[in-house]
Formats: structure tokens, C-alpha cells, sequence
């Protein structure tokens, strides 16, 4: 493949190895009427020949994605709250027992993981730039700046709050192509034995399972420890710690600290060996997993198209942000699925984005059950499963597309 571009992290050459079209803004849910106003890029990665980092070839700007109206609220999954509420009580007894600790998130969003710490009375500071969200946030008694954070932002919060103890990112690290603004900032605020912890999606998994919809607009960087410890080097931060998570279909929370303040943990070493072993950083694996995801688009749409010609009807359970690439790539129309369920009221009344399948409210699910329900949100399938038995014992079934097309 000759497409390239320059790397953000080391301005390396990228190699492209995936395409995946013309895509649409993941989460711009098209108001019936405006179809003729969406923004469209080419969206395609590739990985860095110099630091491995792999990345998107076009970049987004980013206030056509995060806005006052960002449609995206964390606290709409219970497993998910569940998950922020355990980590902030494990930052409360592990980082933040010092004299008047303070912690500063990054994209925290609806105010998820900060509520439980404001509760605590512990000093915090949310950086968001979604208002919409932050508003929910702050009406949780969180400390609100309204903001996308890079290295003005912290230089200013440094200078009136002081040093952090504790920078926390979730699924927010990887939708900033500006990393070299945001390195100098974390190390700007960071106290001298202060730690940047962050959790992403991990490219170890979405190579596993072939979860190609975590390509999207939002999604410009995918990790690994490889990529991240040379990113961190370049910045005067040490990679010193990782942590598999069950969350979004495989994440690593990693922790990054000043260089040389604390050692690194056997875990850092474990996860490089287990990522050199399957060679997680080279062209020929990220083109077998180009080719998994062409066979995943071709069972798919052999599959809707199956059902319809038998007169099922097909439902789309969630209007993820993943959703987009999926309908966008395999050309999923709303001949083939009626509609898709989805609980957020901001995506309610609306078409998804390019493929403009309408958006309806869960009840329209629940009250009418369809022969199959083609889960999109796949990564919540537990929680959702769980609490649709009623869909299946009245002889519903799933659609599911990772690690491959399957019905159960
Ligand atoms: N942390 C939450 C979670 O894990 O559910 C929210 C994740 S959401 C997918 C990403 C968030 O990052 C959005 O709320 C967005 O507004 C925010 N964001 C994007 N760029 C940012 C930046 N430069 N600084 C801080 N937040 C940013
Ligand atoms: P996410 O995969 O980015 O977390 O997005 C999940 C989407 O699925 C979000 O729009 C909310 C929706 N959703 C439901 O409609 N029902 C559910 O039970 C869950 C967990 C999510
Ligand atoms: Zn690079």
C-alpha cells in the first residue's frame, strides 16, 4: 500500500493498512430534513514505521465533534458507572491520601468518575469541553472547566489550583490528535510524584476480536504498551504501569510518572512480551486483521440481506458511535434495519449518521419485539443481554458482528 501521512506522536512515516470509505461524523445524529448538511472524511489507519502508534490518515476537527450539543452521556451504561465509582474509590486510597490531594480528569464527561470523589470531598477539577455534559456534571457538584485541555489549559490550572496528584483520562486520551500539547501540559500540572493514568481502547483486543468499529472520527490514536511507552519517553514520562480492563471490548489503563520517579511495574514488561509474541506492531498482522474485517462485511450483508428477502424484521439495539463505521462500511440501509433503539434522548427522533436509519426510543423496542436485533452495542452485550430475556424468550435473536457474524 503507498498511502501515507506524518505521525503526530514522532512525525514518522504512517503506513496506511486499513480503509474503511467515506465515513460521516460518528456521533452527528442527523435531524430529519438536514441530510444534505453532513461533513464527510476518509477514514483509514495506519501505523507509525518509527514508534508503532498507530492512527488515523485524516484528522477531524475537533469542534465538529465536541460541542455544546455532544450527544455521547458515560453515566448511561450501570455497568460503567459501576467501573468509575471503583476507581475513584481506589484513587481515594491509593494516589489521593496526601494533604489536600487534588485530581484533574480529562473529558470527564457527565461527571461519571468525579462524582464519587466530589462526594468525598476531595479536590477535583473536570476538564470538558462538551457544555452539554459538563453542565450535567457540574449540576453533580463536580468543579466544571469548560475547556479542551492542552498545554495553555494546564499551565493555567497549575498556576491557580497547584500541582496534581493525580491526571485521569478515560476513552478521552485517544480522541486528541494534538498529544504533543497535551504531554507538555500533563507535565506542566503534575505534581514531582504525581501520576497520569489513562484508559483507552487496546489495539491487542481489536486486532483479538477484529472490533474494526472502534475506528471511527472521535477514535484517532489505538494503543499499546509499545506505542505508549515511546510515546511517553519522548515527553519526559516513564510508562510505569498497565491494567487489562473488561470495559468497551478491551481497554488498558496505563499510568504514566515523571521519568525515573517510580519503577516500573513486572506488568509493563509482561504486556510488551505478549505483544511482541504476536507481533501486535507489524504491517502483516494489521493486514490480516484488513482482511478479517472485509469477511465481517461481506457475512453481514449477506446475512440482512437473507432476512429481508425472508420478510424478518432487523432492529438495531444501540446507536454507538461504533455503529457509524458499521453501517457506513457494509452500506447497512434502512431497508435492512427498521430502526435502531437507543435510550439517549439526544439521539432519539433522529437518523443515524450516513446511512440515516432512523433512531427511536427504547420503548418502540420493548413494545413491539423484532425477529432479531442486530447489537451494535456490543460491548455492553452483558448488561444488555441480561435484561432482555423477554426479547428472547418471546423468540428474539442476536445479531452479532465481533469476533465474527454470528447469530444466538
Ligand atoms: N470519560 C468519559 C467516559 O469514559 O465515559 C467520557 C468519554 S467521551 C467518549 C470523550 C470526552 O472527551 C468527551 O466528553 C469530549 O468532550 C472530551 N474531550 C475531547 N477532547 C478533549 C480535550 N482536549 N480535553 C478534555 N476533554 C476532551
Ligand atoms: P457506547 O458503546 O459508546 O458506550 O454507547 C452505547 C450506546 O448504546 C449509547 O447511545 C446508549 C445505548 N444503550 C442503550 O440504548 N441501552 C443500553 O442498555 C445501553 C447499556 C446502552
Ligand atoms: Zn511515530
Amino acid at each position: 500500500m503507498s498511502t501515507t501521512s506524518r505521525c503526530r506522536i514522532c512525525d514518522g512515516t504512517v503506513t496506511e493498512f486499513i480503509d474503511l470509505g467515506r465515513q460521516p461524523l460518528s456521533d452527528a445524529f442527523v435531524v430529519p430534513g438536514d441530510e444534505k448538511k453532513e461533513f464527510f472524511f476518509r477514514l483509514a489507519t495506519g501505523i507509525c514505521e518509527s514508534c508503532t502508534m498507530v492512527q488515523l490518515m485524516e484528522e477531524v476537527p475537533r469542534d465538529l465533534m465536541f460541542h455544546e450539543a455532544y450527544p455521547y452521556h458515560s453515566s448511561g451504561s450501570a455497568f460503567m458507572r459501576t467501573h468509575f465509582h471503583d476507581l475513584a474509590k481506589r484513587l481515594l486510597t491509593t494516589e489521593l491520601t496526601g494533604e489536600d490531594p487534588f485530581i484533574v480528569e480529562l473529558g470527564c464527561n457527565d461527571g461519571i468518575m468525579l462524582k464519587a470523589i466530589a462526594e468525598a470531598g476531595v479536590r477535583q477539577l473536570g476538564v470538558e469541553p462538551s457544555g452539554g455534559v459538563a453542565d450535567l456534571a457540574a449540576a453533580k457538584g463536580i468543579r466544571v472547566r469548560k475547556d479542551f485541555f492542552e498545554e495553555a489549559t494546564a499551565a493555567d490550572i497549575r498556576e491557580n489550583d497547584g500541582p496534581a496528584d493525580v491526571i485521569y483520562a478515560a476513552n478521552t486520551l485517544c480522541h486528541i490528535p494534538y498529544m504533543d500539547s497535551i504531554l507538555k501540559g500533563v507535565t506542566t500540572l503534575l505534581g514531582p510524584n504525581g501520576v497520569f493514568v489513562f484508559e483507552d481502547p487496546y489495539l491487542g483486543d481489536i486486532v483479538e476480536r477484529t472490533s474494526f468499529d472502534q475506528i471511527y472520527d472521535e477514535h484517532f490514536f489505538f494503543f499499546t504498551a509499545r506505542s505508549v511507552q515511546e510515546m511517553a519517553k519522548r515527553n519526559g514520562l516513564e510508562l510505569v504501569d498497565v491494567e487489562r480492563i473488561p470495559v468497551h471490548g478491551g481497554e488498558v489503563r496505563y499510568t504514566l510518572a515523571l521519568a525515573g520517579a517510580r519503577k516500573p511495574s513486572e506488568a509493563v514488561a509482561e504486556l510488551l512480551a505478549w505483544e511482541a509474541e504476536r507481533k501486535l506492531s507489524e504491517v502483516a498482522t494489521l493486514e490480516r486483521f484488513a482482511a478479517n474485517v472485509k469477511k465481517i462485511k461481506e457475512d453481514l450483508i449477506a446475512l440482512l440481506t437473507k432476512l429481508r428477502a425472508e420478510g424478518k424484521r432487523v432492529v438495531g439495539y444501540g446507536a454507538t458511535a461504533k455503529s457509524a463505521t458499521v453501517t457506513n462500511f457494509c452500506g447497512i440501509t434502512p431497508d435492512l434495519v427498521e430502526f435502531i433503539s437507543d435510550t439517549t434522548p439526544a439521539k432519539q427522533g433522529r437518523l443515524s449518521p450516513g446511512q440515516h436509519i432512523p433512531v427511536r426510543e427504547y420503548r418502540e423496542f420493548a413494545g413491539d419485539h423484532p425477529d432479531y436485533a442486530l447489537l451494535f452495542a456490543w460491548n455492553h452485550a452483558d448488561e444488555i443481554m441480561n435484561a432482555e430475556q423477554g426479547f428472547r424468550d418471546a423468540g428474539g435473536q442476536w445479531i452479532r458482528y465481533v469476533p465474527n457474524v454470528h447469530v444466538s
